[in-house]
């Protein structure tokens, strides 16, 4: 295939993106030049509220994304673009809305070819957006993707073929970051307020579970995840430990105590995975991968196995569009039939 120029639309949650990307090459050898990749995030409305809220966030993509559009068409003419791709799930149905019937226009007046993308394969191909890595050799793969909406654990055989060993059963692993840091009185979103406070705490000031993971008691090997019962952990602990004014002192320690139990449940599993399936790389994506001592502490883990790591460059582990076009490119090398145009909060890999 020659390469496309995809222009793709991004508003599953709180970030309105639009990106252009030249994508070449093969399924065994694609390449992506990221032309244009620009982010509004919405985190300063939301702010107040302490988490998302829908109609915002709707209310925001609305105003954004003409004004983002403008600010691309500045110094790239859109009318060279191929293909639009857009999300049209998982993520906040009213925010898909807005991104799904905007790309619906777009399409229309300039003629191109709509592509409907799923969020988690953005996600999940945001590891091949960076520059100068090796892709040859990497399969089968591990792929880990853990966002504020899921966490996965997927088994690649190739770029396009995947089994789903096991997701979390309760809250996802972003959404514990977000909620714990509510209960630490940290501002939304939580991901990087705790991973700050953990910088100065102590990991293993507290005790807390590491929910599901195997033990030489309990040895089953088990992909599914669960993050429920350890933020009830925080919250008793906090409850039983400490009244308002002591929690200042200990924010830091009970921050750096959870993100570590956090990390060793994701570690342990994504690994013991990679070893069981004799893997001979591992992919990290998802907002939380944003998380340097995450990304450091599985990048040795895995490395030390003797297999490669990957995680995306910063700019490309929340969300952005430009990982939306990477997964229509995937999708149309494949030739598979576009996603209904139609917002699917629910939306599987
Ligand atoms: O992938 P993403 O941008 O949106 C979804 O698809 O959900 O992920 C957002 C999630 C939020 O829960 C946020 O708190 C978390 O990623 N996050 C982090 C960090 N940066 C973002 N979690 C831990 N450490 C971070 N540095
Ligand atoms: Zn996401």
């Amino acid at each position: 295939m020659k390469p496309k120029i995809i222009l793709a639309i991004e508003t599953s949650c709180d970030d309105t993106s639009i990106a252009a990307v030249k994508c070449s090459g093969s399924l065994t050898n694609p390449k992506f030049e990221v032309l244009k990749n620009i982010v509004s995030s919405q985190i300063k409305i939301h702010r107040p509220f302490g988490g998302v809220v829908p109609n915002l966030a709707k209310r925001e993509h609305i105003k954004n994304l003409p004004k983002i559009l403008k600010l691309i068409s500045k110094d790239f003419d859109v009318k060279k673009i191929d293909y639009i791709a857009v999300t049209v799930g998982p993520g906040l149905e009213p925010a898909l809305w807005t991104g799904i019937s905007f790309a619906q226009e777009l399409a229309a007046k300039l003629k191109k070819p709509l592509v409907g993308v799923n969020h988690m394969e953005g996600h999940l191909y945001s590891n091949w957006l960076a520059p100068a890595k090796n892709f040859k050799n990497l399969f089968p793969a591990i792929s880990i993707v853990v966002s504020g909406g899921h966490t996965m654990l997927l088994l690649m055989q190739s770029a396009v073929k995947w089994k789903k060993l096991g997701e979390t059963i309760d809250d996802a692993a972003g959404e514990a970051f977000d909620k714990v840091a509510r209960m630490l009185e940290l501002p939304y979103p939580g991901g990087p307020e705790i991973e700050k406070a953990a910088l100065r705490g102590n990991s293993v000031a507290v005790k807390f579970p590491r929910p599901l993971l195997s033990s030489p008691k309990n040895p089953q090997k088990n992909y599914d995840f669960s993050f429920s019962g350890l933020k009830t952990s925080v919250l008793y602990y906090i409850r039983d430990h400490f009244n308002e004014k002591d929690l200042r002192n200990f924010k830091d320690d009970i921050a750096a105590s959870f993100q570590q139990a956090v990390i060793d449940v994701l570690t342990q599993k994504t690994l013991s995975a990679a070893k069981q399936f004799k893997t001979k790389s591992v992919m990290l994506s998802g907002g939380v991968s944003a998380n340097k001592t995450l990304r450091e502490i599985m990048r040795h883990a895995v490395e030390q196995s003797g297999k490669k790591f990957f995680a995306p460059s910063f700019e490309f582990n929340t969300d952005n569009a430009a990982m939306i076009a990477a997964a229509a490119y995937f999708d149309l090398l494949q030739k598979k039939p576009s996603l209904k145009f139609e917002a699917d909060s629910n939306l599987t890999i």
